[in-house]
């Protein structure tokens, strides 16, 4: 038979395959998040996360070392706060549970890059990502108390900070008060592009973060929306952004494409929680198989454009890296 293309030449051994691989990974790419709370000799698994722990600041080396030692060089840490209030003060107080972490995490182990989330919804009382106005949360006035925590959080010794609240005009508000304190080479990771998505279930748990009432819809992004994500993308670059997040990651590998190729910043893609505890569970359940499902995930974000990968799987996809089984 006459068949000049056959494209399964170039996939009949190994090596031949990896040779001809579009899409190459490198464990740099990697972010861990991590969950640091009040108390001391404390590693408490979270239910809904199983094999993620929240840890006291005492506990934090174990866990900081072990990731280094696998390559994993990035961490972004969230605090769980002791006591919450309707103005989320614990969010930017120079001893809050967060700052605490990075001072921690800086001393123990110096060479690990360290980024904040910046957001209230840890540390309000009633959940939302900023401060109230009645049942609503009040844009203008929440941008002050994001630029002092991110301040907070810079000051304790992160070295990039990452704005989630998706409030409007938040990343100039950060970026000016960095300046004004002479933190002009600090990079903002701006969560550009972040839904409502139901994918944050298990994290609002690990974090006692659900909202009291209502919900996140009036400030997340409607996951209709593809237009929508690029106009979010442009106007934090035009804040002066310097490296865009899209939120989730599994379900929207569309848009870490479009906002790839129509930016000219980092790309970052969150595989949040729900993304994580649906591997976990249904892998638990006997259904599918938790490493080739991992890295089948991890690959497509970067397919899609990913530079920066944020995932609870960091050091479990070094691993794979290492040992060739992704690349
Ligand atoms: C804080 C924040 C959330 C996540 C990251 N930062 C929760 C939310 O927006 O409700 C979600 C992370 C995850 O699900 O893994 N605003």
């Amino acid at each position: 038979m006459e068949l000049l293309n056959r494209p399964r030449r170039l996939r009949g051994s190994s090596v031949l395959r990896k040779m001809v691989r579009e899409t190459r990974m490198d464990k740099s790419s990697l972010v861990y998040p991590m969950f640091v709370m009040e108390g001391t000799n404390l590693k408490e698994e979270i239910p809904s996360m199983a094999g993620q722990y929240r840890y006291s600041v005492d506990r934090m080396e174990e866990k900081l070392t072990e990731l280094l030692d696998a390559g994993v060089t990035s961490v972004m840490l969230f605090g769980i706060p002791g006591e919450k209030d309707e103005m989320g003060s614990g969010a930017f107080a120079e001893d809050g549970i967060v700052q605490k972490g990075f001072r921690k995490a800086k001393e123990v182990c110096p060479d690990l890059y360290l980024i904040g989330d910046v957001c209230m919804c840890e540390y309000t009382s009633h959940g939302h990502c900023g401060i109230l106005h009645g049942q609503e949360v009040d844009n203008d006035r929440t941008l002050e108390y994001l630029a002092r925590t991110a301040l907070s959080q810079v000051q304790a010794g992160a070295d990039m900070v990452a704005p989630s609240d998706m409030m409007d005009g938040r990343v100039a508000a950060i970026r000016r008060k960095l300046d004004e304190n002479g933190y002009v080479n600090t990079p903002i990771m701006s969560y550009a592009v972040k839904f409502a998505s139901s994918f944050y279930g298990p994290f609002r748990d690990a974090a006692d973060s659900a909202p009291a009432f209502g919900d996140r819809k009036s400030y997340q992004m409607d996951f209709h929306n593809r237009r929508e994500a690029l106009k979010e993308a442009m106007l934090d670059v035009g804040e002066g952004a310097d490296i865009l997040m899209v939120k989730p990651a599994m379900a929207y590998g569309d848009l870490i494409r479009e906002v790839k190729d129509r930016t000219n910043l980092p790309i970052a893609a969150y595989s949040v929680s729900g993304e994580y505890a649906m591997v976990k569970t249904t892998a638990k359940a006997g259904f599918i198989d938790e490493t080739s499902i991992m890295c089948e995930m991890a690959v497509s974000a970067f397919r899609a454009g990913t530079d920066i990968y944020i995932t609870y799987f960091a050091k479990e996809l070094a691993k794979c890296m290492d040992e060739g089984i992704i690349g």
